[in-house]
């Protein structure tokens, strides 16, 4: 049965469909309704938020993508309300109801020019740690999956941690901090090269990581 304050807010869901996109672009959303505001889009779901409830975050998932909201749930069962993540609340057809978490991504934050500290990396790598105490595999650790809350780390989106494999994102990501980071930091970056880089990796024809950051280095001479 469904918890009376969220029964407004799943009517309201109800006027919006997301439909996914191939490779891997985020999702479109279809519609709209008063009083929900999208917080956040990803490559299976849109956020939102609904304004009178601003504790909420409901992840709403394309048609297609349907199938990972109970594995989503699952993995947030098995996190067992650790703060390092988001809380779920409940799991319905359509979406998740999760804890809203303030904060930008780590996306953002290098758009914007907003310093990211060192204990960022230290909370990614100790809520990794948690999840495979917990048996999950955490993986998919990206720069929009981290959000940056008062100085610490808040990861979300979980619904692969119970998928085999290592994409081995997080440990280049930590690598190019710990070497490269303080020739950006607290510049922002123009949303070309961000892209850029983000399509170059996903080709993943590198044979490292530093190999891989010594031709992002190069676009430096087209970045004023
Ligand atoms: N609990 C949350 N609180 C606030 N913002 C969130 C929350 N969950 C997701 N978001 C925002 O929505 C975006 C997409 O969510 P995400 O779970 O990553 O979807 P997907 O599984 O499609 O990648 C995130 O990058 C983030 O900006
Ligand atoms: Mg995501």
């Amino acid at each position: 049965m469904m918890e009376e304050q969220w029964i407004i807010v799943d009517e309201l869901l109800s006027e919006i469909r997301i439909a996914s996109n191939p490779k891997n672009k985020p999702v479109t959303i279809n519609g709209h309704s008063k009083d929900l505001r999208c917080i956040g889009i990803g490559t299976d779901a849109a956020v939102f938020q609904y304004i009178h409830l601003p504790n909420y975050a409901f992840k709403l998932f394309a048609d297609e993508k349907q199938d990972k909201i109970q594995l989503e749930a699952q993995v947030y069962n098995k996190l067992n309300g650790s703060p390092y993540f988001s809380t779920c609340y409940a799991a319905y057809d359509r979406y998740l109801v999760l804890s809203f978490e303030s904060g930008i991504t780590l996306y953002d934050c290098l758009l914007q020019g907003v310093h990211i500290p060192y204990q960022v990396i230290e909370d990614v790598e100790d809520a990794r740690k948690y999840a495979k105490k917990q048996n999950l595999n955490p993986r998919d650790i990206h720069l929009k999956n981290i959000l940056l809350q008062d100085g610490r780390a808040k990861v979300i989106d979980v619904s692969e941690y119970s998928k085999p494999g290592d994409d081995h994102r997080w440990e280049h990501l930590k690598k190019a901090y710990l070497a490269y980071y303080d020739i950006i930091d607290g510049k922002a970056l123009p949303f070309w090269l961000m892209e850029t880089v983000q399509r170059w990796y996903n080709q993943r024809n590198f044979s490292s990581i530093d190999e891989f950051m010594k031709d992002v280095l190069k676009l430096k001479f087209f970045w004023k």
